[in-house]
């Protein structure tokens, strides 16, 4: 099956106030490089943006936690905090973790207010195909528990802002549609060359 392909939009923006873009799915979803492809963008136009990447929180800012709900629940809570902080102070706030449970995200939702939920929508077999770190057949082999998609639960979100289908999308695709919603929900103004 082909990708819809469309190129970053070539506009110059101005980021008119803070919000944070939170994008959730499986491992191996795509999350991760839609972020980088957006932090990229909006790094290259000179806005203020900060990515906050599950992976690389857990070696630092939530280090020691691990997997249970108990510790993944914290992981978002923390996440949410930092990106609560970015957020009020005007930053583009990009967010990519597995957040599986629709509460803890509920509530970073209702803690930074301007909050954007991209559901990033693979069917777990592709993500298992990808398998980028080999965590899935590792997960399949018992070898590790409560591995999301696999042998832990992945709640979806109902109504999000913006769904991402990657098998049928291309990175650039998924990240002009992330940034057309910003546009439309006033968080950036094309700027007149
Ligand atoms: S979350 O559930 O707390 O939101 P987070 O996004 O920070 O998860 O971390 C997920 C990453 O940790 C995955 O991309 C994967 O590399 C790794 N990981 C290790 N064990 C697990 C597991 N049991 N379930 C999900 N991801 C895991």
């Amino acid at each position: 099956m082909s990708k819809i392909e469309t190129n970053l939009p070539a506009a110059k923006w101005r980021l008119l106030r803070g919000v944070t873009v939170w994008l959730t799915g499986l491992p191996s979803s795509g999350k991760s490089t839609i972020a980088r492809e957006l932090e990229r963008y909006f790094v290259r136009q000179s806005l203020p943006v900060e990515l906050l990447d599950g992976d690389v929180v857990r070696t630092h800012l939530s280090k020691g936690l691990g997997f249970s709900r108990e510790d993944r629940d914290t992981n978002i809570k923390r996440i949410g905090f930092v990106s609560a902080l970015l957020t009020k102070h005007g930053v583009l706030t990009l967010v990519s973790a597995v957040s599986p449970y629709r509460e803890a995200r509920e509530a970073n939702r209702r803690l930074i207010g301007s909050f954007v939920e991209v559901f990033v929508k693979t069917p777990v077999e592709i993500c298992e195909k990808r398998d980028v770190k080999g965590l899935y057949k590792k997960a399949r082999a018992g070898e590790i528990p409560h591995f999301t998609g696999v042998s832990d639960p992945y709640e979806e979100p109902e109504r999000p802002d913006i769904l991402c289908e990657t098998e049928k999308e291309s990175v650039e695709a998924s990240a002009a549609k992330i940034i057309g919603k910003l546009e439309a929900l006033g968080y950036l103004k094309a700027v007149q060359p």
